[in-house]
């Protein structure tokens, strides 16, 4: 697949590129990530350069796992990344310490969701999200964009040591659910 650019009120999310690398190691330093993310820990300069010559490359073209830059505009910096894999559709995604709180990610999230759904994925009828327990600022993004929780037995995700934690599960469907917002009162406080 090509590489697919989506435009937001705010964000353009396009393809992660080389010149990117000193952003993408400074804000992979985030001891958040090794708690909650997969990507390598120590994480050095010579991994978000393999990430993004070869990884991301090699993603879009199999389709096995579609990876965007998040930035403001063509050209400017990068904020952060989302992502969706062939597996499930599963969304993926992390924002810059300093670009935190202001929305950016559930505007980000919610307009890769409505890509897939509306035919960007071949036959895609949901994303999957999943994290951590306690995550919660990332349950708050899935909320945002529209993912219905879901409690299935034995809720998990793989860590960087081969493990599992238990996790949170959530869908999302091209229509969001009305009962959607009302599925995070177990775990969020508050109306988003
Ligand atoms: C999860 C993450 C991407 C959220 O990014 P963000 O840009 O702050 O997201 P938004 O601004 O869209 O905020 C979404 C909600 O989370 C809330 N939030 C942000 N940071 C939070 C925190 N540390 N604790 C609790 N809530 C938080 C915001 O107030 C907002 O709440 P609302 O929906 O009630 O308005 C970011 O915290 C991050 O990169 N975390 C580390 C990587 C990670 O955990 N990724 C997800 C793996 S599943």
């Amino acid at each position: 697949m090509l590489p697919v650019e989506i435009r937001t009120a705010r964000l353009l999310l396009d393809l992660p590129v080389p010149a990117d690398a000193d952003d993408v190691t400074r804000f992979c330093q985030d001891p958040l990530f090794q708690r909650y993310l997969t990507t390598p820990w120590p994480y050095t300069r010579a991994h978000a350069e393999s990430f993004l010559t070869t990884y991301v490359p090699s993603g879009w073209a199999s389709a096995s796992e579609l990876t965007w830059a998040i930035r403001a505009e063509h050209g400017g910096p990068l904020l952060g990344v989302v992502s969706v894999r062939e597996t499930q559709n599963e969304i993926g995604f992390w924002m810059g310490s300093e670009h935190r709180g202001h929305g950016l990610m559930s505007e980000a999230a919610a307009a890769v969701c409505d890509w897939v759904l509306a035919g960007g994925i071949d036959g895609a009828s949901t994303v999957f999200w999943r994290a951590v327990e306690g995550n919660t600022a990332s349950a708050k993004v899935a909320r945002s964009a529209g993912f219905r929780r879901i409690e299935p037995a034995d809720a998990t995700v793989p860590t960087r040591d081969g493990s599992t934690l238990p996790a949170w599960y959530g869908v999302r469907e091209a229509e969001i659910d009305p009962r959607a917002e009302a599925s995070w009162s177990g775990i969020l406080e508050g109306a988003a």
